[in-house]
């Protein structure tokens, strides 16, 4: 195989309660990207969307990727990419993970597929580090894994996917700008032993709903008392838009990643979309544009379109 088509889907990180260690799939918005494998050396980037990334393989999150993978394994070829862009940068829906998650998973199957999931992690992690300072895997792994996907340990990569509950998600973007770097630059570094004992209570309810299907218990799960409090305030209309959907029937939501996403799970479609009217009209009020996405949880994860 010469030439590989792929679509990489957004992801919510964090789950709410999982900072770093809980990731999912969702089917809108997705990246697209087709890869080329070369006989001679070298890394060709190139963006077909206008986000204005840059397409120098050492500054480009799937450049650095790539290289990392030619430089561990050895490789005597090259790559060239080209990256069709629908999740914007800096939205909180995994824009990097997409496209690192892509090149180590387009490159792998380019190579015959030698890499196991966890290893595609661990390369993929290496364009997040470029794109935050931190190399986290908690949008990577979802997309490799498909659906809920909990990040046991980063560094040994050890992966676990979990179940994905047949639920919808809403998810809103306000276009204002959070980076992750600064979104975790706030956060505190030490915590009270109270609060970890009921945050990690949340996880495990949250993981437990997840396996069983109980949905009434991922939404008494869904709680975050230690990173919402103080990232929330970087993110306009986020208490309205929180109280609003529970009020309207969302389980539970919070932050996607990093912000300025928000996002909302559903047990009905309908909700969904009463919730995504809501959210849009709240951001209206205030003269923010914003995007809403709907759409159900994707176990798929990351897949071939086209070789
Ligand atoms: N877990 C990361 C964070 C996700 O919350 O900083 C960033 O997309």
């Amino acid at each position: 195989m010469k030439n590989i088509k792929i679509k990489v889907p957004a992801t919510v990180a964090n789950l709410v309660c999982g900072f770093d260690i809980l990731g999912m799939a969702i089917h809108q918005p997705y990246d697209e990207m087709e890869l080329r494998i070369t006989d001679q050396s070298g890394i060709m980037i190139r963006h077909t969307d206008d986000f204005n990334l840059p397409e120098e393989p050492s500054e480009n999150v799937a450049g650095v990727v790539l290289q990392k993978m030619i430089e561990e394994l050895d490789l005597k070829n090259g790559f060239e990419v080209i990256i069709h862009k629908n999740i914007k940068p800096g939205s909180g829906l995994g824009s990097s993970a997409a496209s690192a998650a892509g090149a180590a998973f387009g490159a792998n199957a380019l190579l015959g597929n030698p890499l196991s999931k966890d290893q595609l992690v661990h390369f993929a992690m290496f364009g997040e580090e470029l794109a935050s300072g931190v190399r986290h895997a908690d949008n990577i792994a979802p997309i490799i894994y498909g659906g809920i996907a909990l990040v046991k340990s980063s560094c040994p990569v050890d992966i676990i996917p979990l179940n994905s509950p047949d639920l919808f998600t809403v998810a809103v973007h306000p276009q204002v700008e959070v980076k992750t770097s600064d979104a975790r630059q706030i956060l505190r570094k030490s915590i009270l032993l109270k609060d970890a004992v009921e945050q990690w209570g949340n996880i495990a309810g949250l993981i437990a709903g997840i396996e069983k299907n109980d949905f009434n218990l991922i939404g008494r799960s869904l709680h975050d008392i230690i990173i919402e409090p103080v990232r929330s305030i970087l993110i306009p209309q986020f208490d309205i838009i929180k109280r609003e959907s529970l009020k309207l029937g969302a389980l539970g939501g919070g932050i996607s990643g990093s912000g300025p996403s928000v996002f909302m799970l559903t047990e009905k479609e309908e909700t969904a979309h009463q919730i995504a009217r809501m959210m849009k009209e709240k951001y209206d009020e205030t003269g923010i544009e914003s995007f809403v996405y709907v759409s159900r949880i994707n176990p798929a994860g990351i897949q071939i379109i086209e070789n």
